[in-house]
């Protein structure tokens, strides 16, 4: 046969090896994960652990809706060496990280072997907090600058705690026949036209807010999060 087993042939293969990428880790999450419940469409929250370089998660597994917001162990098993944090992420069916919850940054003398164990007590892990928390008060995105205070840019207050209720069933300044938000109805939610293709009467381009890579897939989210009843 024409191949060779270079391997057998060059004189070390009896020497013990201590091949570091057999080795792992294993890792115990606990927590408690409100409104995990509300996820629909392709995006899902998981404990993911993650490589320095790539946003697509080396190994996963995504939290099941608990129905009365109880105290979970979530386990990951033989995480490989390379990971560097493990997360509580939004992640896509690629396996793709679109946001961070909760990172847990792996210690480079972690023993191999070792059972991480971490309590990351209550998240809200819903659709609508992680939105409110990425995007209504998002650094980039910046809603809340124009959109809080004592005369909020066309009286949409979208402050931490007001957002909710100043955007679901509440009418549009801008359009007083439409909804901000409808819940069950992206099309006919003024939000989401805003976001997406803006509006004549709105004198500040808004779809620029998400052409950034990084928030681009959270108009999809606010889509799916709409349909599925725009919950809390
Ligand atoms: C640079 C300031 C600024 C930022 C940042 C901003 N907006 Fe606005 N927004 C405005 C202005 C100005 C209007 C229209 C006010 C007017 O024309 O009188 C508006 C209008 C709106 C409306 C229509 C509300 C209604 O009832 O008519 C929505 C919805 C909205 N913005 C959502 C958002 C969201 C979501 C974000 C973040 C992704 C955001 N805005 C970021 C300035 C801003």
């Amino acid at each position: 046969m024409a191949f060779s087993l270079v391997s057998c042939d060059d004189g070390h293969i009896n020497d013990p090896v201590y091949n570091e990428s057999n080795a792992t880790y294993t890792a115990r999450l606990t927590g408690t994960f409100r409104s995990v419940g509300t996820w629909s469409g392709s995006y899902s929250v998981a404990m993911a652990c993650f490589d320095n370089q790539s946003p697509y998660s080396l190994l996963q597994t995504v939290i099941p809706a608990s129905s009365a917001d109880e105290s979970q162990v979530l386990t990951l098993t033989n995480i490989p060496t390379e990971a560097r944090t493990i997360e509580i992420a939004v992640v896509n069916v690629l396996r793709k990280r679109i946001a961070t919850i909760y990172s847990y940054p792996i210690a480079a003398d972690q023993q191999v072997g070792d059972t991480i164990n971490m309590d990351v007590g209550t998240l809200d892990v819903g659709m609508f907090g992680v939105v409110n928390q990425f995007i209504f008060q998002g650094q980039a995105t910046s809603c809340a600058r124009c959109h809080s205070g004592a005369t909020p840019a066309a009286g949409l207050d979208l402050s931490p705690t007001q957002a909710y209720r100043n955007l679901v069933g509440a009418a549009a300044t801008k359009a007083p026949a439409m909804a901000r938000v409808l819940p069950g109805n992206a099309q006919e939610s003024f939000l989401y036209k805003v976001i997406t293709e803006g509006d004549d009467n709105v004198s500040y381009s808004h779809p620029g807010l998400f052409t950034d890579q990084s928030y681009a897939p959270f108009v999809e989210i606010i889509r799916n999060w709409i349909e599925a009843g725009a919950k809390e």
